[in-house]
């Protein structure tokens, strides 16, 4: 089970993506950017940022820790944002949270170059969970002493919404011509060799374990939380068998964040006029 804390102080909302999470002290003395079951989105979204975050530290790469929080929603009481009020009305109770780490940046491919071996990783792993948000528009990527984080999962594994097509679901290509490190030549064929394997029944029943029951209960046209665990369980156990062989790295249709701007290139390229 992920670790538990409670929510002490509201400290400030994250307005860059769509969800408004926001940053919390807890009675731990640790900061988070919390994720809360009352936004739009719903508790889906907090499900798959378990399911992904679990199974993408497993596979050795870099997620902030995830943890339990209970939220008392009087500790917002004196914001005085009437949105930020009313989702912190709306999520008394459990929600999620993710170790903040302070300092980091987003990350920005013309500042910070990754390796194809690692960027092979991340594409591979997007590939499996169907992460549609790790565009060059939207990396979802951070940099932290140096090094390539990633946050974020909240829109994956689109077949869980539905349930439905799950054969479809688990063979479904993936196209990262937008991806945010599909620049830096992803070697996927090396990712796919070294994680398919990796992606055991054993695993992902441990990844799925870390789910909270309050979040599986009820979902439609299911027998209780084990039979919910079971399907994601299943769904992603068939796709880590043959994604690695579905995914395109073509080029890229629209303008890309590498085409610096004329001013911009001076500093880039070091010579003036280019
Ligand atoms: N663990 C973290 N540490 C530091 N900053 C974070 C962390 N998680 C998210 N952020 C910041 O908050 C923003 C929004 O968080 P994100 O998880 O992307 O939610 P959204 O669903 O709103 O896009 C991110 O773009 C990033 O700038
Ligand atoms: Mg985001």
């Amino acid at each position: 089970m992920l670790p538990e804390v409670t929510a002490v102080r509201y400290v400030t909302p994250l307005r860059e993506g769509g969800s408004l999470p926001g940053i919390v002290e807890a009675d731990d003395l640790g900061t988070y950017v919390m994720k809360f079951t009352g936004a739009g989105q719903g508790r889906k979204t907090l499900v798959a940022e378990v399911v992904c975050g679990q199974l993408g530290r497993r596979l050795g790469l870099r997620v902030p820790d995830l943890v339990r929080i209970q939220l008392d929603p009087v500790i917002g009481l004196s914001e005085p944002d009437q949105e930020v009020q009313e989702l912190l009305k709306a999520s008394g109770g459990l929600n999620l949270g993710m170790d903040y780490l302070p300092g980091s940046l987003g990350f920005d491919p013309l500042a910070f170059a990754v390796g194809s071996a690692e960027a092979g990783h991340v594409v591979w792993f997007d590939a499996l969970i169907g992460n549609v948000d790790r565009s060059w528009r939207n990396p979802n990527l951070l940099v932290w002493h140096g090094r390539l984080w990633l946050i974020d999962h909240g829109a994956t594994m689109i077949w869980h919404h539905s349930w439905r097509g799950l054969e479809a679901a688990a063979a479904k290509p993936y196209d990262a011509s937008d991806h945010a490190l599909a620049p830096f030549a992803p070697d996927v064929a090396a990712a796919a060799e070294a994680l398919a394997p990796r992606i055991t029944e054993e695993l992902l029943t441990e990844v799925v374990a870390d789910i909270p029951d309050e979040w599986l209960v009820d979902e439609p046209g299911f027998d209780g939380p084990a039979a919910v665990r079971r399907a994601y369980v299943e769904v992603l156990l068939e796709r880590a068998a043959t994604v690695g062989e579905k995914i395109t790295v073509g080029e890229r249709a629209g303008k890309g964040p590498s085409q610096a701007p004329d001013w911009l290139r001076v500093w880039v390229d070091g010579k003036a006029g280019t």
